[in-house]
């Protein structure tokens, strides 16, 4: 049996799956006991060389040609972003062809309307690397631990804020000189405002939480900051406590609700997920039945993402030439209206907090007495020197650690030492995992 593939999308990605269809070809083929063929390839731009040799007929600008070639079975849309891409998948669905995508932010905001129809149609829509590029995190999920109850997920799911922040507590450097090194390496997005202020996190977030709570998070209900405003002096002083800063997807089960958040979180220096340093990704999973799974690996990049790329579409080779569409519900939504996202003011974890403190006597016992008013207790209450170009007349730096508090306890808390006069600038605040 011969199964045919399409790709939609000849970038970075795509060119990366066709040279590994064709290059590969042969023991995947054999794996799989089924022929895989690459027969077409779509993009607009069909001259550049993408040091791919595909063979001659395979590269067409035209995409519906793609999706409406009867010996395709499989169309791999590696397009990205939420505009013409979906049009293809929803076409391609319709015409009876199985997609492969690692469209994030699409199927972040549209995958129910997506999966809905694949649903209909009766065929699959596969997306092993819209989450973790080469790490089969969502197989995992979706498989492995399919028997546990999913009780957390931490995941750092973005290689460029992983960079900077990598870069910025080896190195003492600012954030603005360490982006700019990212994009210089090609790490960075072109617009790299979906990679620093945590949307692309968010998107692969909302698709763990989905495999592992049943439903889709609508955006309104993320609550997602990213790594644009966070200072040099955190990360040391928190460095200085045994914590290294990471930008953290948190999927968990709060009681009833699910908490769904992406900030930069503190990992204390043993944590494993504290070793993951530069460019790479890890998700560690929390299972009832599993206990903690970490996965760790490349994120992003042309091969990585390829390798799953292509495990998908031997997934789907499989079970065409085994005659069914075996996860015709991809994503199970339904606890969609059971469940939903809780609010973040009742989401308890422990804090850092840096307070610029006025040097006065009564200082630590007026922002004391704050805080205990609000339910918020101090762990331990550090004053530390500035850094050198930070000071400021007759004010010191004090970081706080709380034992576990509500945020919004502790957001209540820092309102009231802020308008106290207490504090010399905003208090500056982070979860610590
Ligand atoms: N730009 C992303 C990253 C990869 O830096 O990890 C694609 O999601």
């Amino acid at each position: 049996m011969k199964i045919g593939v399409g790709i939609l999308g000849f970038g970075t990605v795509g060119a990366g799956v066709a040279d590994g269809l064709l290059r590969n070809r042969e023991t995947f083929s054999q794996r799989l006991g089924t022929d895989v063929e690459l027969k077409k390839i779509a993009d607009l731009d069909i001259t550049t060389d993408r040091g791919v040799k595909t063979p001659d007929g395979t590269l067409t600008t035209d995409a519906m040609s793609v999706i409406r070639d009867p010996e395709i079975q499989i169309v791999a849309e590696l397009i990205g972003g939420t505009g013409i891409a979906k049009k293809f998948i929803l076409e391609a669905i319709a015409a009876g062809k199985h997609v492969v995508t690692a469209n994030k932010a699409l199927l972040a905001e549209s995958g129910a309307e997506i999966f809905e129809a694949a649903g209909k149609a009766g065929v699959d829509v596969y997306f092993g690397a819209s989450v973790g590029g080469g790490i089969p995190v969502v197989r995992v999920l979706r498989e492995g631990l399919a028997g546990n109850e999913i009780e957390r997920i931490d995941g750092i799911l973005n290689g460029t804020c992983n960079y900077i922040l990598t870069r910025m507590a080896r190195e003492k450097l600012p954030f603005s000189a360490t982006l700019a090194d990212a994009q210089r390496l090609g790490y960075a997005e072109a617009d790299p405002s979906l990679d620093i202020d945590g949307w692309d996190t968010a998107h692969k977030a909302v698709l763990l939480a989905s495999l592992a709570y049943g439903f889709f998070v609508p955006k309104s209900a993320l609550r997602v900051e990213g790594i644009r405003n966070l200072s040099a002096v955190d990360v040391q002083y928190a460095d200085r406590l045994g914590y290294c800063i990471k930008l953290l997807a948190r999927i968990a089960r709060q009681g009833d609700g699910i908490e769904v958040d992406v900030r930069p979180t503190l990992v204390p220096a043993g944590h494993m997920l504290a070793s993951v340093q530069g460019v790479f990704n890890a998700v560690m999973v929390h299972g009832d039945l599993s206990g903690d799974i970490l996965l760790y690996g490349k994120g992003a990049g042309r091969e990585p993402t390829a390798s799953t790329v292509i495990g998908d579409i031997g997934d789907i080779a499989r079970n065409i030439a085994g005659g069914g569409a075996r996860y015709r519900r991809a994503i199970y939504t339904g606890n969609a209206g059971k469940l939903s996202v809780k609010d973040p003011g009742g989401i308890k974890s422990e804090f850092y907090i840096r307070l610029m403190v006025a040097d006065a006597p009564g200082t630590f016992g007026r922002f004391g007495t704050i805080f205990g008013k609000h339910n918020v207790s101090i762990r331990t209450a550090t004053s530390l020197p500035f850094l050198r170009g930070e000071e400021m007349d007759e004010t010191i730096p004090v970081v706080v650690e709380t034992h576990p508090a509500l945020s919004g306890d502790l957001s209540a808390a820092l309102e009231e030492i802020e308008r106290s006069g207490v504090v010399r600038c905003k208090p500056v605040s982070m979860r610590i995992i």
